[in-house]
């Protein structure tokens, strides 16, 4: 299984580093077994498993539940599981209490937490106490009410700046990996040279060191629409849908269950039954 320092080795090697969404099992047995190297327990959660219309109501509980969950399914994968909403704000007691049970009752091996500022001082104090970090800048879902809807970050040359700024900080406040999300390539390029750990891209463009996804828009997988930066490989949500209906129709039409899918007794118990 990876390091946190070997996929610092991985930028200096200029190998791309893929990361995915896992929230279960299954997702995270077939993220495994496909060669991902980084799975993601996202917040994101909220939206594409529970049903959400953000980030915002997911809670440690869920986190914990969905992180277990991944970890049976992928025992040799690096897990990073995401601080959900409110979770590293209230205190530096709280921050450390939560990042040490996402890590201790699931079996995974670092938190991501999203922003700057402030947020460093989070990053700084749970790498001291030796839970390791993925910073998460540019679109940050649980700000999405602060920053007026899920928008591209960065775009003006003092935003761009700030965002240069801010990378370093959280690189300097110890993360080992940063998660760009929804900035514009160039300046996603410009962050990727400036910085020592890598970046992991979503909707940043190909020079970031790495790429992440969410599993249900790789599939298409209960998402009705993806967003601009998704690429979705397969439509399992057509795949399913015939599925059902077909089981349905032959349900209704006494066609399943076939012989082939029954179970038989001798004639003799039959009859012996009433004597
Ligand atoms: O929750 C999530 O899936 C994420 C990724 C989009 C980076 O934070
Ligand atoms: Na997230």
């Amino acid at each position: 299984m990876k390091q946190t320092t070997d996929f610092v080795k991985m930028k200096e090697n200029g190998e791309k580093i893929v990361m995915l969404t896992a929230y279960d099992y299954p997702s995270a047995k077939q993220a495994e077994k496909s060669g991902v190297d980084m799975i993601l327990v996202g917040d994101s959660l909220g939206m594409v498993v529970l049903g959400y219309d953000s980030t915002i109501p997911v809670t440690m509980d869920d986190m914990v539940h969905h992180a277990k969950a991944v970890k049976r399914g992928a025992k040799e994968t690096f897990i990073v599981v995401d601080l959900p909403f409110m979770s590293y704000h209230l205190s530096m007691k709280d921050t450390l209490l939560n990042g040490a049970r996402l890590i201790q009752e699931t079996g995974a091996h670092a938190v991501k937490i999203e922003g700057a500022d402030e947020v460093n001082d989070s990053i700084q104090a749970l790498t001291k106490a030796g839970i390791p970090v993925v910073g998460h800048l540019g679109l940050t879902p649980q700000s999405v009410g602060v920053l007026g809807g899920y928008k591209v970050q960065g775009k003006n040359a003092e935003a761009a700046k700030k965002l240069i700024e801010d990378a370093k900080k959280c690189e300097e406040a110890g993360a080992f990996a940063l998660v760009l999300e929804c900035v514009p390539k160039q300046l996603a390029k410009e962050i990727s040279s400036y910085i020592k750990i890598p970046t992991i891209g979503i909707g940043a463009g190909v020079h970031t060191d790495g790429q992440v996804l969410v599993y249900h828009d790789v599939l298409t997988y209960g998402v009705d629409r993806v967003a601009k930066f998704v690429k979705p490989y397969v439509q399992l949500n057509d795949d399913i849908e015939q599925g059902i209906k077909t089981y349905v129709n032959e349900v209704k039409q006494g066609i399943f269950p076939s012989d082939q899918h029954s179970f038989t007794m001798k004639a003799e118990e039959l009859l012996s039954l009433y004597g």
